[in-house]
């Protein structure tokens, strides 16, 4: 049936732990946040201010009860009681003497800015390389093809780890798009498309609190294409950051020599062919090269290494 959407117990999108609260997404969806949030017993919380006068937070109690500490004196809320708020000027502080499940609703995304400053990103990479089953390791793959390119360019340390860790990360944004969109082997919506076409900006905003801007930024542009083709913004040539290009022949390099659900993986020589075809539209050309001046070498290594039969 058309859009309906079930999220069935227990499975969410991703999830912060801390000591005082674990925060759930279960679903972020026209520009709002659906969380379940389950605070910790007698763990001292609060709601704080922000810097977005239109953002409404929700909160209706699920289990438990909470005291909140308002100018007027301590409300208490409890199993099936709610509470909303909107411009703020102070912290409001929570007790939760026994601890509480919530709903928390937020009519703009706050759990991907949240996820940047606190969320464990190996483990977002780990459940979004999961959700697609072809995609298993490819960040660790991107990163090393990414290197090896940068190795065989003589290009600069800090280029390097910059790309070390922007190339790992660069797909993290994937985890917003839903399961059935990218494991869909048939054509996509123009829906489905701009749902998994906003990955690097969501990308970004994962890595920009955690690393150097350069790291976010890098990530945000793997899917750039010299000739303008590529999204979100369509950049050319000149306006595409070299780490960016890097990435770009990295990625789609990993995800030709990969089974895919519609096509096998192809070889390393044909894949190099297919990425030749694409130079100076969409690859750089001297980052094709260098993959293959690369993988050549690796792969004549392995074949001397291998004991004579
Ligand atoms: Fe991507």
């Amino acid at each position: 049936m058309r859009g309906v959407y079930v999220i069935s117990k227990d499975s969410y999108i991703a999830e912060i732990r801390q000591p005082e609260a674990t925060l759930s997404l279960l679903t972020d969806t026209g520009g709002m946040d659906f969380m379940i949030q389950e605070v910790s017993a007698d763990r001292p919380c609060c709601i704080s201010p922000g810097n977005d006068l239109e953002l409404t937070e929700f909160f209706y109690v699920l289990e438990g009860f909470i005291l909140l500490s308002t100018e007027d004196g301590e409300i208490r809320l409890e199993k099936g009681d709610s509470f909303y708020v909107r411009d703020i000027v102070q912290d409001l502080p929570v007790k939760t003497p026994l601890g509480a499940k919530l709903l928390y609703v937020s009519t703009k995304p706050v759990f991907r800015y949240l996820y940047g400053f606190i969320g464990d990103l190996n483990e977002l990479l780990a459940r979004t390389e999961k959700k697609d089953i072809y995609t298993m390791n490819h960040g660790k793959r991107v990163e090393q093809y990414s290197i090896q390119i940068c190795e065989k360019m003589g290009l600069s340390r800090e280029i390097t780890n910059t790309l070390a860790v922007s190339s790992l990360f660069h797909d993290v944004g994937k985890c917003f798009v839903p399961d059935v969109i990218l494991n869909k082997p048939g054509r996509l919506t123009d829906d489905e498309r701009r749902s998994i076409s906003r990955h690097p900006v969501d990308s970004r905003r994962l890595l920009e609190n955690k690393f150097k801007e350069r790291v976010a930024a890098v990530a945000e542009q793997h899917h750039e294409r010299l000739d303008g083709s590529g999204y979100p913004y369509g950049l050319r040539s000149d306006e595409i950051l070299p780490e960016a290009k890097i990435i770009a022949v990295a990625d789609s390099y990993d995800a030709m020599t990969t089974d895919r659900s519609y096509r096998k993986a192809m070889s390393h020589e044909d894949a190099i062919r297919e990425l030749d075809l694409g130079s100076g539209r969409h690859y750089d050309s001297s980052i094709v090269m260098a993959l293959n001046d690369a993988l050549k070498d690796q792969i004549r290594t392995r074949t001397a290494e291998k004991p004579e039969q």
